[in-house]
């Protein structure tokens, strides 16, 4: 397939730059959206009287020929080709003769690669965010019937105060949530202008109504500077960031499922069907879907670094080093979507093991806050009852007792103040139910943020 540019060079270009120039491995995934942009840019073209009617029926009969002959198959991506722009252009061309060569009027590959990955990214931002949505459905499910397990949460990765399964899951519901909206955002913003009418980089003399273009296409209006459509790869930048955002999340999810499944947690148990082997050592069931998700998170932190470098240097308008946005761009999409596709069929077949939850939470004192507020409820100031709770737990750890286990007496050699009620204030239910602080993880807590997550699920 010849280059569009033939005509200004004296000899023919060397295989070797051919190949390193071509785009089509990567850009071919995005025909539909090429097409897609053509399509809209004839008719306008016809009804400013730029075409005539007879070429944009043929131009669009052709076009929507190469769509779906690619489809079905029948019609194979030539990789000689330097990019898909290059590739439709001259299948158009062979299959209707001069109407196809008109097609490109008032365009550069400038713009309409600019519209093209738009396009691609939209649609793709709109799958990513409906696997978000299951994802979270997934963990509400979890969490609906973990609301009332109890378990210590943790700072510093030391049993610290108890929680419930479900409020630990419920975290990374809201911030699931957040990424989708992150994503809803920056396409949005993505929609907003079309750049498409910006020509090479200097608009163009012909008539173009650019308002019906963009509004064809699905965007908002035309963008308002030329140059700054067809150099713009804020969208790109944008939608990779809200990726990683996403992908740490996952990461950090992923690390507590492999710290929770391991034997010296135990809280879940991962279905076989999403669990690998050793080789060589028969007892092992390990997590290596979870380990996979942490690992990807820095190749898609690779992503958005790629782009935002290749990127900062370069002077206005088009520099054939935007090319590269795509793989880059492409993988992150890619990456994120084969990530949630595993995660989420793991996390609903995972098995919570809630009386290892509660074993681990009757060790570890997590309870020492409510009984130093026990104390201070009778009235002592709280860094004395903090104090005093302090010598109790030092006392126990000598004694190898927990604070359940002590008799009233012991109690109170401690402090006159204790009671038999304390025994139900620290009462690891009773202390995790009794934190009916808005957004605790009390298991009514858990269950309204499961409903408002679910509420919040069905919007766009
Ligand atoms: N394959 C090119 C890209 O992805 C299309 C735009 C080419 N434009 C040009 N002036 N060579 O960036």
């Amino acid at each position: 397939m010849p280059q569009l540019w033939q005509g200004r060079s004296s000899k023919a270009v060397d295989d070797r730059v051919n190949d390193f120039n071509s785009s089509i491995r990567f850009d071919a995934r995005m025909l539909k959206q090429d097409i897609e942009g053509s399509l809209a840019h004839c008719a306008m073209l016809a009804e400013q009287g730029i075409l005539t009617e007879a070429d944009s029926d043929a131009i669009r009969a052709g076009l929507n020929g190469i769509l779906a002959d690619v489809e079905r198959g029948t019609l194979a991506i030539d990789p000689a080709a330097e990019d898909v722009h290059t590739f439709v252009e001259q299948t158009l061309t062979a299959r209707i003769g001069a109407a196809g060569k008109r097609l490109h009027t008032g365009r550069s590959r400038n713009d309409q690669v600019a519209v093209d990955l738009r396009l691609w990214l939209r649609e793709a931002c709109a799958g990513l965010q409906s696997q978000l949505t299951q994802l979270c459905e997934a963990l509400c499910a979890q969490a609906e019937q973990g609301a009332g397990f109890v378990m210590p949460g943790y700072t510093h990765l030391q049993r610290a105060q108890p929680v419930t399964f479900g409020h630990q899951l419920m975290a990374y519901a809201w911030m699931l949530l957040r990424d989708k909206g992150r994503l809803r955002d920056a396409v949005r913003r993505m929609d907003a202008e079309c750049p498409l009418g910006s020509g090479a980089l200097a608009g163009t003399t012909y008539p173009l109504d650019r308002f019906a273009t963009a509004a064809a296409l699905g965007f908002d209006a035309p963008c308002q500077n030329s140059i700054d459509g067809v150099s713009d790869r804020d969208f790109c930048i944008e939608i990779a960031a809200a990726i990683a955002v996403c992908m740490m999340h996952l990461s950090r999810l992923s690390e507590e499922i492999i710290l929770f499944c391991s034997w010296e947690f135990k809280f879940v148990e991962l279905d076989d069907a999403f669990t690998t082997g050793s080789s060589i050592m028969p007892q092992k069931k390990n997590p290596d879907v979870t380990e996979l998700i942490r690992g990807k998170t820095g190749r898609v932190y690779g992503d958005l670094s790629g782009l935002l470098t290749m990127m900062k240097g370069l002077p206005l308008a088009y520099d054939k080093d935007m090319q590269e946005d795509k793989e880059a761009i492409f993988d992150a999409v890619d990456t994120l979507a084969l990530c949630l596709k595993t995660l989420t069929p793991m996390l609903k077949t995972m098995t919570p093991l809630p009386a290892n939850m509660r074993a681990a939470a009757a060790r570890g004192f997590i309870n020492a806050t409510d009984c130093a507020d026990y104390l201070t409820k009778k009235g002592l100031p709280f860094r004395d009852a903090y104090k005093c709770t302090g010598t109790l737990v030092a006392s126990c750890i000598e004694r190898g007792k927990t604070l359940e286990e002590l008799t009233l007496d012991e109690f109170k050699a401690f402090s006159p103040l204790f009671e038999q009620d304390i025994y139900a204030a620290i009462d690891l239910t009773h202390c995790c139910e009794g934190r009916q602080s808005y957004g605790g993880p009390a298991r009514a807590s858990v269950l309204r943020q499961v409903e408002a997550v679910r509420e919040k699920l069905k919007e766009a």
